[in-house]
């Protein structure tokens, strides 16, 4: 069994891509839905979860550790690493060189949330790239809330997230594929490719998205090769659990991953 976790749903984008490369792993995903959005809180709260959950997951046998999460990946990743070495750990950060390599205007949106950009792990992944392209960095700040509470839905609660969504692509500045202008955006928040549709549109058809889904999937497949364990002899099932309300991670997993999947609560404070 794979344990993924993120602050609340978004992480579920990666679990969508972990299914699609490991079919027939078992997954239990942990939405800290009681203690998040993690963005702009302190990395010190973040740092202090991702131990808490990682011991947690640990209890529950988990063969491998993805931390669906950009902004947990940047506060604790190194220190989930060193306190776990057996334990393979795969974090998520934003697309920034898979940007690189799409991009021709050279001019690149990252829209991520207030912790990921101001991290050290973010300034050291970017500092590299800066010769290559120019980054026009966007924290985002209550996006990642504005999807939690858009997926129970009321109609308020959707137009509040365009509302939110447009504020920050339009802060970028010009998006398209002229020269000067953005021509692709790094969803740098797990939270966000549940919007894609309404970024894109937001951005104009002729803009590249970019997530982290795939080659999250494909690094933990390899980890796992790594570890010459048995190939995953389970069916594919998925355990829902949230710190929180888990209405909210049942309606958007029944809405993303499978119509029968069902969500419980845990007890972590
Ligand atoms: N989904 C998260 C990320 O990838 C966290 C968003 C948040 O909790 O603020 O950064």
């Amino acid at each position: 069994m794979i344990g993924v976790y993120d602050s609340g749903i978004g992480g579920l984008s990666i679990l969508q891509a972990l299914r699609r490369e490991l079919p027939e792993q078992d997954f239990i995903y942990l939405a800290d839905s009681g203690h998040g959005p993690y963005g702009e809180r302190e990395t010190d709260h973040v740092l202090a979860r991702a131990r808490r959950i990682t011991e947690h997951l640990r209890g529950r046998g988990v063969q491998a550790l993805v931390v669906a999460c950009n902004t947990a990946t940047a506060a604790a990743i190194e220190h989930l690493r060193s306190e776990h070495p057996d334990l393979p750990i795969i974090g998520v950060e934003p697309a920034l060189k898979p940007a690189l390599a799409l991009s021709r205007s050279r001019r690149i949106g990252v829209l991520a949330t207030r912790m990921t950009l101001a991290s050290d792990k973010f300034a050291r992944l970017l500092e590299p790239l800066r010769e290559q392209a120019q980054f026009v960095l966007r924290a985002c700040d209550g996006l990642a809330l504005a999807i939690e509470n858009s997926v129970q839905g009321s109609a308020q609660a959707q137009a509040d997230l365009l509302a939110c969504a447009s504020e920050h692509v339009q802060a970028l500045g010009e998006l398209g594929t002229g020269s000067g202008q953005i021509d692709t955006l790094v969803l740098g928040c797990t939270h966000y490719p549940f919007i894609a549709d309404q970024l894109q549109a937001l951005a104009g058809s002729e803009v590249c998205l970019v997530d982290t889904g795939a080659p999250v999937a494909r690094q933990t497949r390899s980890r796992l090769a790594d570890l010459a364990a048995p190939a995953p002899s389970g069916q594919g099932h998925i355990e829902l659990i949230s710190t929180g309300p888990s209405e909210g991670l049942q309606a958007a997993a029944r809405r993303w991953l499978a119509p029968d999947l069902h969500a419980s609560t845990v007890g972590l404070p």
